[in-house]
């Protein structure tokens, strides 16, 4: 019952309190600045947040691939992802934006995994000159909500300015990303 209860606050607050909101030093988005939505996605939920995303703001929409498998199991897959992310894996990625330079504004989105970003995520950042660039963070979670996600995506992305309006919803949820989006300056 106690767990029961645990898990309807996490849900509630996760689901109220999904965009944070805009504080005074962030960088506002550019409404006509050359957008990138990158992304991973294990089982989708993610994709179509980033899909939803890409419908109001145009730009390019780019998946972010590594090298490498889960198990089928679920419960095998989510010990390998742990141990990767305590491991602090890096995996080769697959598939590259061909010239990240034109891009001024990045949405960047990950699922939660044990309470962080994803390895592919973590490969991304390290993997491009992100500095001085507009970072986006959209994070969809499974009812632990933000945890260090947002937190973690901002270390990793060195010299980025990291808007801290980001989206944090559960599961493949995209009600709200068109407040969220106008918010940010971004209209259809
Ligand atoms: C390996 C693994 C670890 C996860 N850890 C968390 C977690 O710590 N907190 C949470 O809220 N959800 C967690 N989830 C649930 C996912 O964040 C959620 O289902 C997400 O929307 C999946 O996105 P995707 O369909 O784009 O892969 C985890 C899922 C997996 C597969």
């Amino acid at each position: 019952m106690k767990k029961l209860i645990a898990l309807s606050v996490a849900l509630f607050s996760a689901l109220t309190f999904s965009a944070h909101s805009a504080t005074a030093e962030e960088t506002p988005a550019t409404g006509n600045a050359k957008i990138l939505i990158a992304y991973y996605s294990y089982s989708g939920n993610t994709k179509e947040v980033a899909e939803a995303i890409h419908k109001i703001t145009g730009g390019d929409l780019f998946e972010i691939k590594a090298e490498g498998s889960y198990p089928d199991e679920y419960r095998a897959m989510t010990q390998q992802a742990k141990k990767e992310i305590s491991d602090n894996f890096r995996p080769k990625l697959t598939t590259s934006v061909a010239d990240m330079a034109q891009y001024d504004t990045i949405f960047i989105g990950s699922p939660n995994w044990w309470g962080t970003i994803t390895p592919q995520v973590s490969s991304f950042l390290e993997s491009y000159d992100l500095s001085g660039k507009n970072i986006i963070p959209f994070i969809t979670h499974g009812g632990g909500g933000v945890q260090n996600t947002v937190a973690d995506l901002t270390k990793q992305c060195k010299g980025c300015k990291v808007n801290q309006n980001d989206w944090v919803g559960y599961g493949s949820r995209t009600f709200g990303i068109t407040g969220w989006l106008e918010d940010l300056g971004f209209k259809k």
